[in-house]
């Protein structure tokens, strides 16, 4: 079974509907329990719209989101396990970090919100290192703030904040769009390694194919507001079936021939 579908999605953020096309235009797609699935279109075309109904961000005015096969509503109405289970990381790793909280309490944070996810019979901060650990941080990392980091660095708390919950989907809007190349693969290869180890699915949203070819297992392609192909990223690199995907493609081709 799927662990999120999303069935006939809608959104359009406009007072008089009908005078304007939709910004997301009736997507459906699922995620199962341990694959990466890519969505990707330039910008514009409905992506971070559709991750921010994933987690509950955005209201839509048609269709669903299944969780477990279960529909979901907006965050607030969501119960404290789905919130749990749904974590996010974001474009702008400086911007989703408070400068003023050290990484610490950034993450420790998380378990005052969510209790059930806290620790059990250890310490927070040994808690605290081994996550960073498992994102590829040193312990001393812990009392820095945000601002004393990297853009990868930030990157690396964010993904281990969203672990802390343990959840079972992260979705990544752009996460790696703002770092550099060297950098992005680093943290392309963690989140693969992270899929890996503890059975995670990831929705990962770009607009970079460089990008899908390293994280995704399968790749829908969006364009203004609607998926036009959803293949296996082997299929769709080999064989792009939809033109808007072709033409994808061969943008994609000129930037690296450049
Ligand atoms: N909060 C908003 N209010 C009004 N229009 C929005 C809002 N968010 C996104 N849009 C519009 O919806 C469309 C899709 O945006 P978005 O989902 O951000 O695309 P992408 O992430 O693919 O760049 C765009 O036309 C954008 O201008
Ligand atoms: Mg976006």
């Amino acid at each position: 079974m799927s662990l999120i579908e999303v069935r006939d999605l809608v959104v359009n953020f406009h007072r008089r509907r009908a005078a304007k096309p939709n910004a997301v235009d009736g997507v459906s797609f699922a995620v199962r329990p341990d694959e990466t699935l890519a969505v990707v279109g330039e910008s514009g075309s409905g992506k971070t719209t559709v991750a921010r109904c994933v987690v509950g961000l955005q209201a839509q005015q048609g269709g669903a989101v299944l969780f477990d096969g279960a529909p979901v509503g907006p965050v607030a109405k969501r119960s404290p396990a789905t919130r749990r289970a749904i974590q996010m990381v974001f474009q702008d790793p400086a911007a989703s970090l408070n400068p003023r909280m050290t990484v610490r309490s950034i993450i420790g944070e998380t378990w005052r919100t969510h209790p059930s996810a806290a620790p059990a019979g250890r310490s927070w901060d040994a808690a605290i290192d081994e996550l960073l650990a498992d994102v590829g941080l040193d312990a001393g990392v812990a009392t820095r703030r945000p601002t004393a980091l990297s853009g990868g660095q930030c990157q690396r708390v964010s993904i281990a904040r969203a672990l802390a919950l343990r959840p079972r989907l992260l979705v990544c809007d752009e996460a790696v769009s703002a770092l550099d190349v060297s950098v992005q693969s680093q943290i392309l290869r963690l989140l693969a390694g992270l899929r890996a180890d503890r059975g995670l699915a990831i929705l990962f949203i770009t607009h970079d194919l460089g990008v899908v070819r390293q994280i995704a297992d399968r790749v829908a392609v969006m364009h203004q507001g609607r998926l036009v192909e959803t293949a296996t990223a082997d299929d769709l690199f080999e064989r792009p079936g939809h033109p808007y995907t072709r033409k994808l493609l061969d943008a994609a081709l000129d930037l690296e021939g450049a």
